[in-house]
């Protein structure tokens, strides 16, 4: 058997203190302003049948091509969730009856076979949303705007919004044809993978990051040449509801993104200093066929990861869930210890963060702890404060000390720091 090793694989990480204070701060704002839009949190499995995930990500995309952790037990083929639209979509197509409307986010571990690099991990965390029910560009549009609105709060300055349109499903064999058409002529000038692509998943060609290759996509009409008039309108209509709402943002006529679930809107937010993996979130108007319903919705993901990676130290700061200060109680006797372990409780109960040694350790090693862990308060408690029902209070920052009695600590630090 092979030692055990400490590290979490490659590409996971353990997320502690403190930087799990800046995690929770950043999802209880989220949940706080997600509600005032009025949606509502889904927790899904993390495993799937394998299923979900080819039917409608496209079995060309890269996703299910290449970078799902798939494995068989009695003889069904489940996964690690790559991404959460699907899973949502499953749920919701079981339990969503006609002409209901679902508007539902989730806060989540997805999981990728990738080689890892800054902002690119094998186990990382989504920040999802998606709204199903309400096939209409204002729905788009108030959907980006809550995103652009999420990232705001957060102090995310920097984010740049990018947007397409695919077209509706009967534009997408013409856009399909019309770029083979235009790229076929140019077949040698593209990487091998492209060759490949041309018949299998052409949109894909122009996600290229070859350089050739982005040559011959740069010379590419807009696939919108391939597209009937309604779906234009209709993606002037999101971009003039965009205008409306305040929301800034950029046509990229080039964006097509990787999932093949993606109809109309598309769009993704960029942010600089990310380096390569610049996108810190991607989304779009999508339809997946779910059992014998054809289900539409419109949402996002946003890489929380990367999120992290581009918040600068003073938003992290403002954002990071605030810590009551840390109340270390010391005893000097095993008496004091027994008197002082209910009078914890009731501080905890007060909404206050106490801890105590409970281990028997000398007053000098409680000291050392109580520095070692940086403690706001220290109250001591020895034979005499025992007699009288008092606790030495010691004041760290301000290196005060002042003896109270032990019903007055409650109110003494509520409300301190
Ligand atoms: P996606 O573009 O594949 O879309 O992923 C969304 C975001 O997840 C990316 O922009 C990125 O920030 C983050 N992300 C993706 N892969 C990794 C990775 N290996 N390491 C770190 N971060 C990563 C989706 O997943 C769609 N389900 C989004 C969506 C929801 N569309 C409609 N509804």
């Amino acid at each position: 058997m092979s030692a055990v090793s400490f590290k979490p694989v490659k590409g996971m990480s353990d997320i502690h203190s403190p930087e799990v204070e800046l995690w929770q701060g950043l999802e209880a704002s989220a949940r706080g302003l997600l509600a005032c839009y009025d949606f509502h949190e889904v927790r899904t499995p993390i495993v799937e049948n394998v299923s979900v995930f080819t039917h409608s990500l496209g079995e060309a995309s890269e996703v299910v091509e290449k970078q799902m952790y798939s494995f068989e037990r009695s003889k069904e083929t489940f996964c690690l969730r790559p991404e959460g639209t699907a899973g949502v979509m499953r749920y919701v197509g079981g339990n969503l009856q006609d002409n209901q409307q679902a508007r539902l986010y989730y806060i989540g571990p997805m999981f990728r076979a990738e080689q890892p690099q800054a902002g690119r991990k094998r186990q990382f965390h989504q920040l999802g949303v998606e709204c199903i029910g309400e096939a209409s560009a204002e729905q788009d549009a108030e959907v980006l705007q809550m995103q652009a609105a999420l990232l705001k709060s957060w102090g995310l300055n920097n984010v740049r919004f990018q947007l397409n349109t695919r077209g509706s499903l009967e534009d997408f064999p013409k856009v399909l044809a019309g770029l083979r058409a235009e790229l076929e002529p140019q077949r040698d000038a593209l990487c091998e993978d492209c060759q490949r692509r041309l018949q299998d998943n052409v949109l894909r060609v122009l996600d290229c990051k070859v350089e050739h290759c982005k040559d011959c996509v740069q010379a590419l009409p807009p696939i919108t040449r391939w597209m009937a008039p309604e779906s234009l309108s209709y993606f002037e209509k999101v971009q003039a509801c965009l205008r409306n709402l305040g929301v800034d943002f950029e046509v990229n006529p080039l964006l097509v993104r990787g999932l093949d679930y993606y109809q109309h809107t598309i769009w993704e937010v960029t942010c600089s200093g990310l380096g390569a993996q610049d996108a810190v979130a991607g989304g779009g108007r999508y339809v997946m066929k779910m059992g014998k319903q054809q289900l539409e919705g419109v949402g996002f993901g946003i890489g929380m990861e990367r999120v992290i990676l581009a918040l600068s130290e003073e938003a992290a700061a403002r954002v990071r869930r605030k810590e009551a200060p840390l109340l270390i109680l010391v005893s000097m006797s095993d008496a004091a210890r027994d008197r002082l372990m209910p009078v914890a409780a009731q501080c905890r109960d007060a909404g206050l963060r106490v801890r105590m040694d409970l281990g028997g350790r000398s007053l000098k090693a409680q000291m050392k702890a109580a520095a070692r862990l940086d403690a706001a308060y220290v109250g001591v408690v020895g034979d005499s404060e025992l007699e009288t029902g008092t606790l030495q209070l010691k004041d760290m920052a301000a290196r005060t000390q002042k003896e109270i009695s032990l019903d007055a600590l409650i109110p003494e630090l509520s409300g301190a720091g």
